[in-house]
């Protein structure tokens, strides 16, 4: 029987972000409690995923012949998740969530580059033609370990939501996506290291976007 690796701790993200988990959690303890900046912070993760779907979609114009039934089961499973973000300040607390603006989006235009610096940053590592699989990775790692932290929260919580299934999706696509890239341990790391200093700022900018009392983001 194979015994399935676990990205999170071989690329040495978990151990590099552990600072990062407690002030992350005590974060998302206060604002799930805001239900006005729970929901833009929702509507910011399904502007993501729907980034993320949109990612896999550009696949079909440069390589169509590429556009396999694995990658097209991974850009359902992005816009379901997508959807589902979308669809949670609706069911809670009766938000309108319609479209991606500054009111209603929390961080939006640091949530944009967050994306675009990691898209360009990893497409310039690993060239094109890797770049799918490369960028997928590495969102697939942070999406893990953000959900984790947010499902565990959660659960914590008052709150009826749950990512239980979404999680495991992710953990589905992080997988595949470890399997996909090969075993080029060293870029897995770099590439991760790089991502964690995007996250980091991007994290900085949600938590001064709204004012809650918790501590700033903590130097990872
Ligand atoms: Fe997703
Ligand atoms: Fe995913």
């Amino acid at each position: 029987m194979t015994v399935l690796q676990d990205p999170l701790t071989i690329s040495g993200m978990m151990s590099a972000n552990k600072i990062f988990e407690f002030p992350v959690k005590q974060f998302l303890q206060q604002l799930i409690m805001d239900s006005t900046q729970h929901a833009r912070f929702l509507n910011m993760l399904a502007m993501l995923e729907h980034m993320g779907s949109r990612k896999t979609t550009a696949i079909q114009a440069v390589k169509p012949q590429r556009m396999s039934e694995d990658i097209l089961k991974h850009l359902a499973g992005e816009v379901q998740h997508a959807s589902f973000f979308k669809r949670q300040p609706q069911r809670a607390a009766g938000y309108d969530m319609e479209g991606w603006r500054d009111d209603n989006t929390m961080a939006r235009v640091p949530a944009l580059m967050y994306f675009g610096r990691l898209d360009a940053g990893i497409s310039n590592v690993v060239g094109p033609s890797s770049a799918y699989n490369w960028v997928s990775l590495i969102i697939e790692l942070r999406a893990c370990w953000l959900y984790r932290i947010y499902q565990q929260t959660l659960a914590e919580s008052d709150d009826h939501l749950s990512l239980k299934p979404l999680l495991a999706v992710e953990n589905h696509h992080l997988q595949k996506m470890y399997t996909a890239c090969g075993e080029n341990i060293d870029q897995l790391k770099h590439l991760s290291t790089y991502e964690s200093g995007l996250f980091r700022k991007l994290w900085d900018k949600i938590i001064t976007s709204i004012e809650l009392p918790y501590e700033p983001a903590m130097q990872i």
